[in-house]
């Protein structure tokens, strides 16, 4: 074998063992929301029931599925959850017990407990989620 083929060869075979390489650093990897999904059907965890019972309420800023604010005790029946910003402009909603709404401090829209709007400016319902408790976990689900 000539000096020039035999470089050809070592020349192909580094390119062809580089090719894998090559495409896998190409290739796109994002982590999804459900790539931290608690294996329950989309279920997220979003804090802990200790945390919820102690004052009724649970703000997670940067759960899997963004802002929730959950309401209710472990032991309720139904725990309420939606996305606390504002559709408005995105003030964070705070919850009104005595009137069971949400009400935003910026410009005094109110909410439901199912997120329609009670009163304006904000025009739009706000996210809500399914919540439940899971072991010592507070979960919830788009
Ligand atoms: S940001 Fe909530 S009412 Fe304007």
């Amino acid at each position: 074998m000539k000096r020039r083929d035999f470089i050809n060869w070592v020349g192909l075979g580094l390119l062809a063992s580089s090719l894998p390489v090559a495409i896998a650093a190409c290739s796109q990897q994002t982590a999804t929301p459900e790539a931290k999904s608690t294996g329950d059907g989309g279920w997220q965890k979003v804090g802990s029931v200790a945390e919820l019972d102690k004052s009724g309420q649970l703000l997670a800023k940067d759960s899997p599925v963004g802002a929730v604010l959950v309401i209710g005790k472990s032991q309720a029946a139904n725990l309420i959850a939606v996305n606390p910003n504002c559709t408005h402009k995105g003030c964070p909603v705070t919850w009104n017990e005595a009137g069971k709404k949400f009400t935003c401090p910026c410009h005094d829209s109110e909410f439901a407990t199912d997120g329609k709007v009670l009163k304006g400016p904000a025009d739009k319902p706000l996210k809500t989620y399914a919540a439940k408790i899971e072991g010592d976990s507070v979960v919830v689900k788009s």
